[in-house]
């Protein structure tokens, strides 16, 4: 298994200091920055297009971008999220033509492609691309909002995909994305995530660096 990022949703963070506050939660402790992608469209709300991307990479943020697209089409704007420095670069299967065309545009733009599974969605797909990713982004709410609950029964499906993962030869991230926060982070760990995505968990706290240091804290209580 691969070692435990933390990847805080900056879509919890104050909007009216996105550099500053990506790079807080970065100095804090924080591995990856996951950014949620909307377009009013595929989910109802608004937020990041590229230009903000590469906006964060002017501002000196070098650490690895998430980017989380929640939008369709898909496929049009992917070079321009590559172009601005996004690394990783997730897409709801729902949103695409073309799955394994999407993932492989993805990879021709010198990004790490990956697939997000809804609540709902079942994982029936993931044995046919296995060779094509490496990320699984499996949603522990619908997409839309920051702030929702963790919907338990996602535990099972990551336990699930955890081992369809390890089955195979290939080096995948299993990244789980929803309510994700430090009295559950034990238990989604236990149950197979390696990278977990939090978002008012983190920035809805005084002190990024303590809460980030209790997640490490449980996700190594399951690792034991
Ligand atoms: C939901 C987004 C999530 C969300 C997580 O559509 O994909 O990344 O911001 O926020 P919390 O951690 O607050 O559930
Ligand atoms: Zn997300």
């Amino acid at each position: 298994m691969h070692n435990a990022v933390i990847a805080p949703s900056i879509l919890s963070a104050d909007m009216s200091k996105l550099g500053e506050e990506t790079k807080s939660v970065l100095a804090a402790g924080a591995d990856f920055v996951h950014v949620d992608v909307m377009d009013n469209h595929y989910v109802p709300n608004l937020t990041f297009g590229p230009i903000v991307v590469k906006a964060l990479r002017n501002f000196g943020i070098v650490a690895p971008l998430d980017v989380h697209l929640m939008i369709k089409p898909v496929d049009r704007i992917i070079p321009e999220f590559a172009e601005a420095g996004a690394d990783y670069i997730t897409f709801h299967p729902e949103a695409s033509e073309n799955i394994e065309h999407t993932l492989e545009l993805i990879r021709q733009c010198e990004c790490k492609p990956g697939l997000v599974f809804n609540p709902a969605t079942p994982l029936d797909i993931l044995d046919h691309i296995l060779d094509k990713i490496d990320i699984v982004l499996l949603m522990s709410v619908n997409p839309g909002f920051g702030g929702q609950s963790f919907i338990e029964s996602v535990l099972d499906k990551l336990r699930h995909a955890r081992e369809i993962i390890d089955k195979s030869k290939y080096d995948i991230r299993l990244e789980i994305d929803g309510g994700v926060k430090i009295d559950n982070i034990r238990k989604i760990a236990e149950a197979g995530a390696d990278t977990f995505v939090a978002g008012s968990a983190i920035f809805g706290t005084d002190n990024y660096g303590s809460t980030i240091t209790m997640m490490r804290e449980q996700i190594a209580l399951a690792n034991n």
